[in-house]
């Protein structure tokens, strides 16, 4: 099977459906995405999208405030064009159809902007805490009422396809599209176009406890990486500190909007303990919470610690947090006079594949925007609410960009089709989960919220090993889509030891005990792999 169109999309959540909107008015685009539509990381967010919109904020304050939370590392160029941009990408959600919470004031009705942790104003646009629904909703049926845009769901994209031949016939290796297991039939197809866009999401499934939905497993990274794109920083693995603990909670979050709304964390004897870790308490940069919490819990042996809401009138909460607030019931939390349990969990992918301002990554005719990027916006710690921001941002610029290259005289090169070789079905597929849990476990023992050489020695030793009898299994078996995520996985995990290895200080999400400090002299640059590293 294959389809020809003018641009090639993989995954569809706020980036890439975003993206296929845009290109959409210059050419046809093809979408793919590995499960139903919505589902996405996008879906599931809560807290909302940072945008300079009230009368009391500015630009300076959102761009300083993203420059502090990425500990040196932001590129300031990337930031400014960026939170320039937000409040201009807000409005035309707003014109396609999704509504943000709003509240009188006076005469006018007007957004209601939350806070959130480390900004210095009151800025996140929101939908109660519905954000991610709300956005996922907007987006997919306008994408879905598009002729241009053809969505293929169940459809996981394995790998890139290049090719020698490129638009100007330089005879530089291109991107040309993507191999992709059809999930129903079990058949590899080729999806050709003249531009390919990778919007696959995070990686945070590469770890045991993370906020992240299964779809996160750091395909778009990994496909790039083999390609032979550059990837920077993957060592700065964003924990959220509050994920809700309980035995039947799988990956609930719990936003940092409730600190925004005064949300004090406590250890089990009662104590607020965040003011013994930074100046701004429970509102610090999310990295320094984390590991305050992760610090907590290893002085304690407590499993958990508690978010007090209480000082916020029941009211209020079910009206601000209907989402959480229903969620923590199902489990027996009332969080109108309950603590809520929580333990930090991998959440946000800050590293990616290396790209410009416009999304272009080192390969010709490849594209790349949201969380599978790495445009320079977050450093080395993102800012709570940029990353929705970004996807906007960048789906547009990218979009731009790819039009004006467009050019449909140019003819897409003969690809042959995939090689199933002598690959037969595999009667072990405990080998498969054997290797994922055994991964994510010790990603999250010895690559987690807090580092050291010693760790990060032994995780490459297991990787290595790994590695090798998965890429056995890779070639001798027909291939699944688990088969597709755990090989990805296994990339994801080693790009991440080998950057945090390269790393030798401390810095924003990178703690390592064996360099406590921070070593500007030697650092405060990109961790980039592959390229003219
Ligand atoms: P995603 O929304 O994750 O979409 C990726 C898409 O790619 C999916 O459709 C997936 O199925 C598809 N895909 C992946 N691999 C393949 C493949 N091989 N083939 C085909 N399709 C593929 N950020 C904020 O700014 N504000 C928030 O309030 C906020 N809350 C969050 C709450 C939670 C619980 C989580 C997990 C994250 C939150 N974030 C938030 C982060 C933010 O949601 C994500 O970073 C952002 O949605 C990423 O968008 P994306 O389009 O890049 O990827
Ligand atoms: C949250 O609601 O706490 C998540 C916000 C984010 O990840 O930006």
């Amino acid at each position: 099977m294959q389809i020809k169109s003018d641009f090639l999309v993989i995954g569809s959540g706020i980036a890439g459906l975003s993206f296929a909107l845009k290109a959409a008015k210059c050419g046809t685009v093809s979408l793919v995405t590995k499960r139903e539509i919505r589902e996405s990381a996008t879906y599931y967010a809560q807290g909302g999208i940072a945008a300079v919109l009230g009368p009391d904020d500015s630009f300076e304050d959102h761009i300083n405030d993203t420059l502090v939370a990425g500990a040196g590392l932001c590129d300031p160029k990337i930031v400014a064009l960026t939170v320039k941009d937000g409040p201009a990408r807000i409005l035309e959600l707003i014109t396609l159809g999704a509504r943000f919470s709003t509240k009188r004031e006076g005469e006018e009705q007007r957004l209601d902007l939350g806070m959130e942790g480390c900004h210095s104003n009151r800025r996140i646009v929101h939908a109660g805490d519905f954000t991610g629904i709300e956005v996922e909703n907007a987006l997919v049926k306008a994408v879905l009422e598009n002729p241009n845009i053809a969505v293929f769901e169940n459809r996981i994209a394995v790998d890139l396809i290049t090719h020698s031949k490129f638009v100007d016939d330089s005879g530089e290796e291109a991107v040309w599209g993507a191999y992709v297991l059809d999930k129903d039939t079990g058949k590899i197809g080729s999806f050709l176009a003249r531009s390919t866009l990778l919007a696959t999401g995070g990686a945070g499934k590469v770890y045991i406890y993370t906020t992240n939905p299964d779809v996160a497993t750091g395909d778009g990274v990994a496909m790039a990486w083999r390609a032979g794109a550059p990837v920077v920083n993957m060592e700065f693995m964003q924990f959220h500190p509050t994920c809700l603990y309980h035995s039947k909670a799988k990956n609930f979050l719990i936003s940092e909007a409730l600190r925004g709304e005064g949300g004090i964390l406590r250890l089990k004897n009662g104590e607020a303990f965040m003011a013994r870790h930074h100046k701004m308490a429970d509102l610090a940069p999310r990295d320094i919470v984390a590991r305050a919490i992760d610090y907590e819990l290893k002085q304690s042996g407590d499993d958990c610690v508690f978010l007090d809401m209480t000082s916020n009138s029941p009211g209020f909460i079910k009206e601000r947090f209907p989402n959480i607030h229903e969620n923590c019931l199902k489990f027996g939390i009332d969080m109108t006079k309950d603590l809520i349990p929580v333990v930090p969990a991998a959440h946000y992918t800050c590293g990616g594949i290396k790209t410009d301002s416009d999304g272009r990554t080192g390969l010709r005719g490849l594209y790349a925007i949201g969380e599978c990027a790495s445009t320079g916006l977050h450093g080395a710690n993102r800012l709570a609410s940029n990353s929705l921001l970004e996807g906007l941002v960048f789906a547009d610029r990218a979009a731009n960009a790819a039009c004006a290259l467009l050019d449909k005289e140019v003819e897409i090169p003969a690809i042959p089709e995939w090689q199933t070789g002598g690959a037969v079905n595999s009667d072990e597929a405990v080998i498969i989960s054997q290797n994922w849990d055994e991964v994510r476990r010790f990603m999250w023992n010895y690559v987690g919220i807090v580092r050291s050489d010693k760790r990060l020695e032994r995780a490459r030793r297991r990787m290595k090993n790994l590695k090798e009898e998965i890429n056995e299994y890779y070639w001798d078996f027909t291939m699944t889509s688990d088969l597709v995520e755990l090989r990805n996985v296994a990339t994801i995990a080693e790009l991440i030891i080998k950057s945090a290895s390269k790393r030798k200080e401390s810095r924003g999400l990178h703690y390592n005990l064996d360099y406590p400090e921070t070593d500007d002299e030697h650092f405060k640059k990109d961790t980039v792999l592959g390229g003219d590293e």
